[in-house]
This record gives structure tokens, C-alpha cells and sequence, in this order.
């Protein structure tokens, strides 16, 4: 980088967040178990890293509860919610002042034992492979070692501070009347 980069400084968070809003994802939640207990929490910063060997990250902030329980544990899921599973995304931020959150929605384990949501419409069970520390939030690349998926589910949505819906679009079909 060059001196001239370098001392840029970087946004206000004010600033971050309100463009950050702008950015739509899909709504996963993350679980883990230790110790014989059921941890997890919503989370949208889920990213793809690659396909061999199969790993996905996910960013946690430091100051929740499953955080620490997630690295101790060396196991996660991420669970993809449907359209269908608003209610578990608002358990799962502590949102739906519920006491178990996992008393919403039907719960089974695949292979690392960490709680996967059984109607989801994608699970990722992880092995934590390893983690990068960025200041309140901590970066986890997780190893997959079992998925499942639901075909035809489309994913519940986030963004500009809403819960949203997939609206197709059919574009490109050319000839086709029925969708022009
Ligand atoms: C739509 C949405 C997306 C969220 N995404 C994240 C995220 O990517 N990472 C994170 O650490 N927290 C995220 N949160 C906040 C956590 O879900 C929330 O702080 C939760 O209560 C943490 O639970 P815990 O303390 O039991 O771990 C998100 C919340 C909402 C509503």
C-alpha cells in the first residue's frame, strides 16, 4: 500500500452503517453446542470462501454469548432460513424475548453435533478450521463437513432494515411470452 493510502482514515461508523444497510443477504443462524448446551445466534456477514476444500466464514461479534462457546466448542452450524422462518431469525438476535431460543423451530444435530434447524433451507456443519481477529467481531472459517438442502426453498432476506422476500425476475427468456 502506499504512504498516501496508508493514511487515509477510515469512514465514521455512522457512515459505514448507513451504507452497509444497503446491502441485502440472505439470514443464516449460527449454532453451536458445548457442554451439553444449545448456543446460536442470527447472522447475516456469512460468506462462501470456497468449494475445495469446502469452507464458508462467518463474522461474530465478541460481546454475544455464543462467541466464546463457538471457539471452545470448534464446531458451528450455519443454517439457512427460508422465507418461512422470520420468527426464528428474531429468536435467534434476541428479538422474540423468548427464554429458549431454541424452542422455535424443530432442531437435529448432523454430523459434529452442533444444532441444525431440520426445515432449513440450506445447513452447513463446521468443523472451525481457524479464526482472524478484527477488532469487535471475529472472522471463523469453518471446515464443511455435512450440508443439506432443501431445493426450491428460497432464503429469507435482510437488508435496508427489513426482513425481506426473493421477487423473481425472468429475464433473458427470450421468445418466451408468458414472462415478457
Ligand atoms: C438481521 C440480523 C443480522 C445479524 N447479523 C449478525 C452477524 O452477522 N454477526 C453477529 O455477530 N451478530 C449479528 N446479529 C446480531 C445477533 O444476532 C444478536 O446480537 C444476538 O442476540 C447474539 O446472540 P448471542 O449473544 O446469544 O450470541 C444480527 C442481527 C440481526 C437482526
Amino acid at each position: 500500500m502506499s504512504a498516501d493510502l496508508a493514511d487515509l482514515p477510515p469512514v465514521s461508523a455512522a457512515d459505514y452503517i448507513a451504507a452497509i444497510a444497503q446491502h441485502v443477504s440472505s439470514v443464516c443462524v449460527i449454532t453451536t453446542a458445548w457442554e451439553g448446551e444449545r448456543f446460536g445466534l442470527t447472522a447475516t456477514a456469512v460468506a462462501s470462501v470456497s468449494a475445495t476444500p469446502a469452507r464458508l466464514l462467518v463474522c461474530v461479534n465478541k460481546s454475544g454469548q455464543s462467541h466464546d462457546k463457538i471457539l471452545r466448542a470448534g464446531r458451528f452450524c450455519v443454517n439457512v432460513l427460508t422465507e418461512r422462518q422470520d420468527q426464528v431469525a428474531l429468536a435467534f438476535a434476541g428479538m422474540a424475548g423468548v427464554a429458549d431460543k431454541f424452542a422455535v423451530g424443530e432442531w437435529t444435530e448432523l454430523e459434529t453435533g452442533a444444532p441444525a434447524l431440520v426445515d432449513a433451507a440450506a445447513c452447513f456443519d463446521c468443523r472451525l478450521a481457524s479464526l482472524s481477529d478484527h477488532s469487535t467481531h471475529s472472522v471463523l472459517f469453518g471446515d464443511v463437513v455435512a450440508t443439506r438442502h432443501m431445493a426450491g426453498e428460497d432464503a429469507l432476506l435482510y437488508g435496508v432494515r427489513r426482513f425481506r422476500q426473493l421477487r423473481k425476475v425472468f429475464s433473458g427468456i427470450a421468445g418466451d411470452d408468458e414472462y415478457l
